[in-house]
């Protein structure tokens, strides 16, 4: 099985070429090709995860045609029949990854949609700064949050996404831009959540990006998926211990284990932790969606 590094289409301008994501001008719209390129804490491992990219999308899809009834998505065309016919340089690995959508100006905070305490709120929250939340006092690393919150953070171009204060943001974005993705964040959160349960897994939060088009703020990039998000098993779930999930998290524990520093390049990830990320990842797809995954 071979994963896809780097998509290779010399007839189309590359807009750019993110940590998974390689995006190309098509007509006026966006094809972005998910590859299997696999980051943690900001940097590309050296090997990726064979089908990943395919993983992502189809995921992404389903949760975009769920959710188009809270608000419009850049979804343009998702079906490979069509999408081969206006790319010359078609070749099947690239069945399955991409779509073509309609594009946006990337609003410059991440939407972040919280139902869970877990990594940077509880670091922060440990260090008594809550982001302006009301939250309680005493919770434990994953324990339930009263109810889900929504916790904006930067976009860095390089480094590390930082969070934001509701003032921040709203500088950042305007107050009716950032009012509105508030609500649509948290309200594709409250539904997600509740369908994930159903399918016994806990969405403890979840990142989504929005942008501007002429007609106004749209959801773009990917949604809720495993490298977006965080799904851990509901029933071996309890706060305090470290929750088992079905999402990226296995790779930053390896990385944790081997003491690696964080900077680049990333190392290579060994067989073993390819194959237990790539059946996380499906299971996560298969359960979510309940889909086999082909
Ligand atoms: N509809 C869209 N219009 C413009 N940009 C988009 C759209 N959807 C996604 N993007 C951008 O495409 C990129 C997706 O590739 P990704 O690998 O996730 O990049 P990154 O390393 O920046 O996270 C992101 O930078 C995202 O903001
Ligand atoms: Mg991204």
């Amino acid at each position: 099985m071979l994963a896809l590094l780097r998509s290779q289409l010399d007839r189309l301008t590359l807009v750019h070429r993110g940590k998974v994501r390689d995006s190309y001008e098509l007509d006026g719209h966006l094809l972005i090709v998910a590859s299997d390129r696999v980051s943690a804490f900001d940097v590309v491992m050296k090997n990726g995860i064979p089908d990943k990219g395919r993983i992502l999308t189809q995921m992404s899809n389903f949760w975009f045609s769920r959710l188009s009834e809270v608000c419009p998505n850049h979804l343009v065309d998702t079906d490979d029949d069509k999408i081969k016919l206006r790319i010359s340089d078609w070749d099947e690995s690239l069945a399955g990854r991409c779509v073509i959508v309609q594009k946006a100006h990337p609003l410059p905070i991440e939407c972040v949609a919280r139902g869970y305490i877990m990594g940077s709120l509880y670091l922060d929250y440990q260090n008594g700064d809550t982001h302006g939340l009301d939250l309680p006092p005493g919770l434990q690393e994953g324990d339930i949050l009263p109810e889900p919150v929504f916790t904006p953070a930067t976009k860095a171009e390089v480094g590390h996404d930082i969070n934001l204060s509701e003032s921040d943001a709203k500088d950042l974005v305007g107050a009716e831009v950032y009012d509105l993705a508030r609500s649509w964040t948290l309200e594709i959160y409250q539904r997600a959540a509740e369908h994930s349960l159903t399918k016994g897994l806990i969405l403890a939060d979840t990142k989504f990006e929005f942008g501007l088009t002429d007609d106004g703020l749209i959801l773009i990039d990917e949604v809720l998926t495993p490298d977006s998000s965080r799904y851990w098993e509901a029933d071996k779930w309890s706060p305090g211990s470290s929750p088992q999930s079905v999402d990226k998290q296995f790779v930053r524990d390896y990385l944790k284990s081997i003491g690696w520093d964080k900077s680049p390049p990333g190392p290579m990830l060994p067989d073993r932790v390819i194959e237990t990320t790539r059946n996380k990842y499906i299971e996560c797809y298969e359960r979510i969606t309940g889909q086999r995954f082909e």
